[in-house]
């Protein structure tokens, strides 16, 4: 339109950044975090030890190990004043509805972590994230489903804890399915952390300011509910659901490739990888495993899902397109197979990717030369002009 500015404000966007915790190469189909292979932490590790290596860059000693989740487990309670914020809810609010507004309560909550500048601090305000995340998402459910909450058990894994919290209730014993305990596990651990991707990216931002690091995670959750996001998760089960059967996917593969049609498949593609994620590869094979081992391997759901990529990958469209299932493409297979409605997937990937964020969120505050973010703009706006009076216009 009119003459595009070439002013230049003389500063480089600081919305970049440098970074050791996870490398992606979007081509090769790799993700490392602090070099080792998503793939092997996923068979080899578990989400705390994955924990203490994205937080401190090693993998720990068992002595180190041993202290790190007695911390976390430390913390497992929330104050008990938090429960009141839940009453305020509707039943039927979406849980990141819930969880976005009580994690960001906690900033009221922990003053003794406000000072962003103490190392201490932050190191106590990370542990306390990551240990009371899974605590909030399962009152989130159970406020959700009309059932008590349920108090973290010190002498369960971070795992079997949450599913307890989740399905527990107090007219009869809960026994944790250690199939299940593993595939949670192993879920937490695929969504740990993701390099730059927006709600990390969001959380830094936020944390540049010098914010309270509760309001920070807040706002990541709030970034990664959108259904371009972590929201696909829960997108791609309701759109593999109203799929329903293998004969109705070319009708929607169809839709997904129409210019006209705003359908997209929920669960594929990905900003960077133009190869396939790591990260479905691993899921598929657990939902393989997880659903035969639960012996409901002839679940509708995974057919169609394992049609549908069958098919897109053998699209002219979605291959020139490069386009592959993403992290979000079986996940909700497996969760829906643990018992969650769909409502709660993002959620859990928002519990699992709040490592993540606090292990960049701390990053950032431990460089010294660290500036407030001010990400670029390219000024395409009209240049200037003198104000007219409203008789004149
Ligand atoms: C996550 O960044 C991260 O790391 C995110 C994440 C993490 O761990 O933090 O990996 C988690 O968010 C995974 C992505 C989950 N989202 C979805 O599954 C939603 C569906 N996917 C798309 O909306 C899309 O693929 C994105 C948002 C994921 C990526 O979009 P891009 O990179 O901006 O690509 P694009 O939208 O420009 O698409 C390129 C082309 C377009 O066609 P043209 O305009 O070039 O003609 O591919 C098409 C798109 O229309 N396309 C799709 C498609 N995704 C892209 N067409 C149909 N179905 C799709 N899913």
């Amino acid at each position: 339109k009119g003459d595009v500015f070439t002013y230049d404000p003389g500063f480089t966007s600081t919305a970049s950044c440098d970074s050791t915790i996870t490398f992606i190469d979007g081509d090769k189909g790799e993700l490392l975090y602090r070099g080792y292979p998503i793939d092997q932490l996923a068979e080899k590790s578990h989400y705390l030890e994955v924990c203490y290596l994205l937080l401190y860059g090693e993998l720990p000693t068992e002595a180190e190990q041993i202290d790190f989740e007695s911390r976390v487990t430390n913390h497992t309670m929330v104050h008990e004043q938090m429960i009141k914020f839940f009453s305020g809810f509707r039943r039927d609010a979406h849980p990141m509805a819930i969880i976005t507004g009580v994690v960001g309560a906690m900033s009221a909550f922990y003053h003794d972590s406000t000072d962003v500048n103490d190392p201490w601090q932050r190191e106590v305000a990370a542990i306390r994230m990551i240990a009371k995340l899974p605590t909030i998402c399962a009152m989130a459910f159970k406020y959700s489903v009309g059932q008590p909450f349920v108090y973290p058990k010190n002498d369960l894994d971070y795992a079997s804890n949450f599913l307890r919290m989740c399905f527990a209730v107090p007219c009869e014993e809960y026994e944790v399915n250690p199939i299940l305990s593993k595939a949670m596990d192993r879920i937490f651990t695929l969504h740990a952390d993701h390099e730059q991707n927006a709600s990390t990216s969001t959380v830094r931002l936020a944390g540049s300011s010098g914010a309270n690091p509760f309001a920070c995670i807040a706002a990541g959750i709030a970034c990664l509910w959108g259904p371009a996001h972590g929201g696909a998760n829960q997108a791609c089960l309701e759109m593999l659901r109203e799929i329903g059967t293998v004969d109705r996917i070319p009708e929607y593969v169809a839709r997904a490739k129409d210019k006209n049609d705003p359908f997209r498949l929920m669960g594929f593609g990905h900003r960077v990888y133009k190869n396939f994620d790591p990260r479905a590869k691993v899921m598929k094979e657990s939902a393989d495993e997880v659903l035969g081992l639960l012996g409901i391997e002839d679940n509708e759901t995974l057919k169609v899902a394992k049609e549908l990529e069958r098919i897109a990958l053998e699209d002219p469209y979605f291959v020139e397109k490069k386009l592959y299932p993403n992290v979000d493409f079986y996940s909700g297979i497996i969760l829906e197979a643990m018992g969650f409605p769909t409502s709660m997937f993002t959620p859990i990937f928002a519990l699992s990717r709040t490592v993540g964020w606090i292990s960049q969120w701390k990053e950032m505050l431990g460089d010294p030369n660290q500036k407030i973010g001010r990400p670029r703009q390219l000024y395409l706006g009209a240049t200037t002009r003198d104000y007219v009076d409203v008789s004149k216009r």
